[in-house]
């Protein structure tokens, strides 16, 4: 079940400035308790920690629509996203799985940025929708597959967010979105361990929490720990979150339980301070 021997076999000869796994940040309690594990999580997801003015696309247009989703990014003059939007020169991944709420991304589509939405399930490899909307079949995963399998699938369209820049030719991501039902917390592991979101400006995650995740292992207290480490490392990194939304519309659990007054589901929004 570890998958850690098996990943550094394949590429940590080949890479050496891989780091094998991020930082744990030491227990809430000086005794691993679930209860203090997750207060110090659930609090930190729900505290801005930079404001921001201008969240929203439509505040541009001077019109305002409610959107679907809180999907906010932040517009304030500081940061280079508005000022990439305004020189046309910004991009936005959007990960996502069969979801059809697109408005975020035709918005920003709308607004001149280079839109590129990956999602599995759609019927051709590459659609273009406009003059900026990209569709792409493909699956962004914490791992590139392992070659043995993926020569026996026909359509083997997982790829790490690193070899897709690579293989796209983009140094830069201005919005990463990802919306991708628990598989958050691996690819964000796999961004930090790569160094990847050094190359990204803003992101915008959903994240769960009714259960652990793909592919996250240890009792519920280690999980919360390994959530909270993860995001200690997006701040490490100079990210920001400055927009936080707790979605009542999605069953109130957490990890399996009704409890902590949580939700299975909040929108996080991040600025990275170091980005140009
Ligand atoms: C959970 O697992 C950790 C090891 O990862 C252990 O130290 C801790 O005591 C366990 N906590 C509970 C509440 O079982
Ligand atoms: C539970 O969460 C809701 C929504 O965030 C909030 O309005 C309410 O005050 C919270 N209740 C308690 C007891 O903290």
């Amino acid at each position: 079940m570890n998958p850690v021997p098996l990943r550094c076999f394949l590429f940590c000869f080949a890479l050496q400035t891989v780091r094998w796994h991020i930082e744990l940040q030491p227990w809430a309690s000086p005794t691993p308790s679930l209860n203090y594990e997750a207060l110090r999580f659930l609090k930190y997801i729900s505290t801005s920690q930079i404001s921001c003015e201008h969240m929203n696309l439509n505040s541009l247009r001077g019109y305002s629509e409610t959107a679907k989703k809180p999907w906010s990014i932040c517009l304030d003059e500081r940061f280079s996203l508005i000022h990439r939007i305004r020189s046309k020169q910004c991009r936005l991944y959007s990960l996502g799985l069969g979801n059809d709420d697109n408005q975020f991304e035709i918005s920003m589509a709308n607004s001149g940025c280079e839109v590129h939405r990956f999602d599995p399930s759609i019927k051709s490899a590459h659609v273009q929708e406009g003059r900026h909307l990209w569709y792409h079949r493909l699956s962004i995963d914490w791992r590139d597959p392992n070659p043995a399998i993926a020569a026996h699938k026909l359509h083997s369209n997982t790829k790490k967010l690193g070899t897709v820049l690579n293989e796209f030719g983009h140094q830069k991501i201005d919005v990463l979105k990802a919306d991708v039902e628990s598989a958050e917390w691996k690819i964000l592991e796999n961004l930090i361990l790569e160094d990847v979101v050094e190359q990204i400006g803003q992101l915008v995650f959903e994240v769960h929490i009714h259960w652990p995740g793909f592919e996250v292992s240890g009792n519920d207290s280690a999980v919360v720990r390994y959530w909270y480490s993860l995001l200690r490392e997006l701040e490490l990194k100079d990210f920001r979150l400055f927009h936080t939304y707790k979605d009542l519309s999605k069953p109130q659990m957490f990890l399996k339980k009704e409890a902590f007054n949580a939700s299975s589901c909040y929108t996080l929004s991040w600025v990275n301070t170091r980005w140009k």
